[in-house]
């Protein structure tokens, strides 16, 4: 019994994959990834700064590892992600004295950029995150370099250059906290003015970076029916949920050390395996997700196993968390395991 036997007929079911995982030395995660998932996603080596650190240099080594893995094992592969603001090398929208580029100057970077990562792997990466992350919760632009250089035609450039690199490529724009009615409204309107001007976009992603008190599931079913309503699809690209109380960042807080102790009151109260109220919460999302399965194309976690996760991480450095659907000792959280045994 695997993931990939009880919902690969929905959708396809994915995993971020990091080095260790595409590189082979991480034997056991890879026998998980290989058992359970039938697509792949690059967690970290695609990212501008990491295969594109300077701007005449690329870094294609565990890139071309990461396809070459997915390759191997037949999986749906997803390149992670063309323009982002974040892991963004400086070069990119700067020059020598650090002011910004002209929009001749950017829009001939990312044409160079996109053109070159996106036709090293066509036809072999079957899906791109395009643009990552651009809107805020009230809707507007995120005022990132690619914006204040470029304004909003930042967005359709990258999809025109992605879609004349591969053709064949599915286009995807990704974003997280995608519940929120703000967000949400911004992103149909891009979707449907590139999708009225001709330009291709195959998918909406939702991140699903969750934790226990949100996002409001109501609100995330809403977003999924109005993303379909654009005529694209909806994925869910980096689904989590953290079983830690929500930290408040906004907190009076001065003392570090009590800072840390809210953010982290366990790890001994919170087995590996977590609490029923996790197990349930990630049933009730898994089931909306296949409620939707006729628009949703794609269900990705952002992470083999707990110990692995981003969000041991976040918001500070070092911290325990398990939000993944695989434990530290490899082994499926009761509601992978409910899901796939009762097949
Ligand atoms: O590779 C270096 C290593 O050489 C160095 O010693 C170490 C010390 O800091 O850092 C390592 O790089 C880290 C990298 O992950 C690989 O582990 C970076 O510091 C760290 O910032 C980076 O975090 C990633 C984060 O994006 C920022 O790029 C997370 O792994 C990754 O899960 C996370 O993923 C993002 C998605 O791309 C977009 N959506 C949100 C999601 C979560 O933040």
């Amino acid at each position: 019994p695997s993931l990939k036997k009880v919902v690969g007929d929905k959708f396809h079911i994915g995993v971020a994959i990091n080095t260790a995982q595409s590189s082979g030395r991480d034997a056991k995660s890879v026998q998980l990834i290989k058992k359970h998932f039938n697509s792949v996603v690059a967690e970290n080596c695609m990212k501008s700064a990491v295969i594109h650190p300077e701007e005449n240099r690329y870094n294609f080594s565990q890139a071309d590892e990461f396809v070459k893995f997915g390759e191997d094992n037949d999986m749906f592969i997803i390149g992670h992600c063309l323009m982002w603001h974040s892991q963004l090398p400086r070069w990119f929208c700067t020059d020598s004295e650090g002011k910004n580029v002209s929009p001749e100057v950017l829009k001939q970077r990312m044409k160079d950029h996109i053109y070159t990562v996106v036709g090293r792997y066509k036809g072999r990466v079957k899906g791109w995150d395009v643009v990552n992350e651009a809107i805020i919760e009230d809707g507007s632009y995120r005022k990132t370099k690619f914006y204040e250089i470029l304004g909003e035609e930042f967005i359709p450039l990258a999809f025109q250059y992605a879609h004349e690199a591969d053709p064949d490529a599915e286009l995807y724009y990704n974003d997280y906290g995608m519940n929120v009615e703000g967000r949400r409204n911004t992103v149909v309107k891009i979707v449907k003015d590139m999708k009225e001007k001709g330009l291709r976009v195959d998918a909406i992603g939702m991140q699903g970076h969750m934790g226990m008190d949100y996002p409001d599931m109501k609100e995330f079913e809403e977003s999924i029916l109005a993303f379909a309503s654009t005529g694209a699809k909806v994925m869910i690209t980096e689904w989590d949920m953290s079983a830690l109380p929500t930290a408040k960042r906004s907190a009076n807080i001065s003392d570090t050390v009590a800072y840390r102790k809210m953010l982290n009151p366990y790890p001994e109260a919170l087995p590996d395996n977590v609490s029923e109220e996790w197990n349930a919460r990630m049933t009730d999302f898994l089931n909306l997700f296949m409620k939707h399965s006729d628009v949703i194309t794609r269900v990705t976690a952002w992470g083999v196993i707990d110990g692995d996760s981003w969000k041991n991480d976040f918001p500070v450095r070092g911290r325990r968390d398990y939000p993944l659907l695989f434990d530290r000792n490899y082994q499926p959280k009761p509601f992978v395991k409910e899901l796939i045994e009762k097949k």
